[in-house]
C-alpha cells in the first residue's frame, strides 16, 4: 500500500492511519492529565517497550504482576492510539502511566497546564534507523522500507512515522518544563541498567531498596524481558506484525547499525546529523 493509503498527516508528521483514526487523535487533544501522571515519550524504536516494562515495575515496588497482567500497550498505553479511547483511562488510579510518540509541540493543551512527569528516552539515530528498517518490514500498517538507500533518505528527511528523529529529539530537549522531564538514553540503560532503574525510581519519587532495584533490572534485561508474553508482542496476529521475519524484541544491542549501513551511508548519516544537531548542547551517550 502507498504512503497516502497508510499514513495520515497530523500536525505535520505521518501517523499510521490504522492506529490513529481521527476520533483517537481528537480524544488525545481533549485528554485531561493529572499532575501525577507519568508519560514515556519516545521517537519510535528508541526503547519504548523497555520503559513500558521498567516504569510499572518501579511504580509497583517490583511487583511482577504489574507487567504480567496486561500487555504493554494496555499497561502503559499510547494516548494517540485508538485503544486509548476504550481503556477507561479516566477511571484508572494514580499514578497513571502513558506512552506517546508525539513531538513536544504536538502535546495537547492539558499537558502544558498540568505538567505531568515525562521520561524521554533517546537512542543513537543510526540504531533507531536500523531497528526501524527491520520493523517497517514486518508491520502491515507501515509503508514497506523498500531499498535501504531510499529508506535512509526518507528517515533523514522525516518521511517516516512520527516524522523527523532530529525534530523529535530537539523539540523535547528544548521543552520548557525541564524539571518535570527525565532524559535518558537507550545506551545508558544498556551500559548500566541497575543505575538507570535507580535514577528512574528517584525521578518518580519511589524509594526502592537496592535489592528491589536489582530484581527489576534483572527482569528487564533483554533476554529475560523477551520471555514475557505480555511484552514481546507475541499476542499480535501475524498479518499485523510478522515476527517470523524479524522479532519485535529483535537484538537489543548498541551499534547494530554497523551491520547494516554501508560506509558511504554512515558518512552521509554523520554529515546530516552534524548539520541538523549543530546547535544542540546536550551531551548524548553516543559519538558522531
Ligand atoms: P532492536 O530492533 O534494535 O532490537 P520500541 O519499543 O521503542 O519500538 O523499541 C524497540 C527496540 O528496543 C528494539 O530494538 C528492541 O529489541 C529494543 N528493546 C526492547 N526491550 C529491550 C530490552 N529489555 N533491552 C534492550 N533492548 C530492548
Amino acid at each position: 500500500m502507498t504512503e497516502a493509503e497508510l499514513y495520515t498527516v497530523y500536525k505535520g508528521v505521518y501517523v499510521p492511519s490504522h492506529l490513529h483514526p481521527p476520533h483517537s487523535l481528537r480524544y488525545y487533544e481533549e485528554f485531561a492529565f493529572r499532575p501525577d501522571d507519568i508519560i514515556v515519550a519516545t521517537y519510535p524504536k528508541s526503547g519504548t517497550t523497555w520503559m513500558q516494562e521498567i516504569v510499572p515495575l518501579v511504580v509497583s515496588g517490583g511487583d511482577p504482576a504489574s507487567v504480567e497482567t496486561l500487555p504493554n500497550w494496555d499497561r502503559v498505553p499510547w494516548l494517540e492510539e485508538q485503544r486509548a479511547c476504550i481503556l477507561n483511562l479516566e477511571q484508572r488510579p494514580s499514578p497513571r502511566m502513558f506512552s506517546t510518540h508525539f513531538h513536544y509541540n504536538m502535546m495537547p493543551a492539558s499537558f502544558f497546564e498540568v505538567k505531568p512527569k515525562v521520561i524521554y528516552v533517546m537512542r543513537n539515530p543510526k540504531d533507531v534507523f536500523t531497528s526501524s528498517y527491520h520493523y517497517y518490514d514486518i508491520a502491515s500498517f507501515l509503508v514497506k522500507p523498500g531499498p535501504q538507500s531510499e529508506f535512509l533518505d526518507k528517515f533523514l528527511n522525516g518521511k517516516a512515522m512520527f516524522g523527523s528523529w532530529f525534530d523529535h529529539v530537539k523539540g523535547w530537549l528544548s521543552a520548557d518544563n525541564k524539571e518535570r522531564i527525565m532524559y535518558i538514553s537507550y545506551e545508558e540503560m544498556i551500559t548500566d541498567l541497575k543505575d538507570s532503574v535507580a535514577r528512574i525510581a528517584q525521578f518518580l519519587e519511589k524509594p526502592l531498596d537496592a535489592e528491589v532495584i536489582e530484581k527489576i533490572a534483572d527482569r528487564c534485561v533483554f533476554k529475560n524481558m523477551k520471555k514475557n508474553n505480555m511484552s514481546n508482542y507475541s499476542a499480535v496476529p501475524r498479518e499485523f506484525m510478522d515476527q517470523t521475519k524479524s522479532e519485535f524484541l529483535r537484538k537489543g544491542i548498541v551499534g547494530d547499525w554497523k551491520n547494516l549501513l554501508t560506509e558511504a551511508e554512515a558518512e552521509h548519516f554523520d554529515a546530516v546529523y552534524k548539520d541538523k544537531m549543530k546547535d544542540v548542547k546536550y551531551k548524548f551517550a553516543w559519538d558522531f
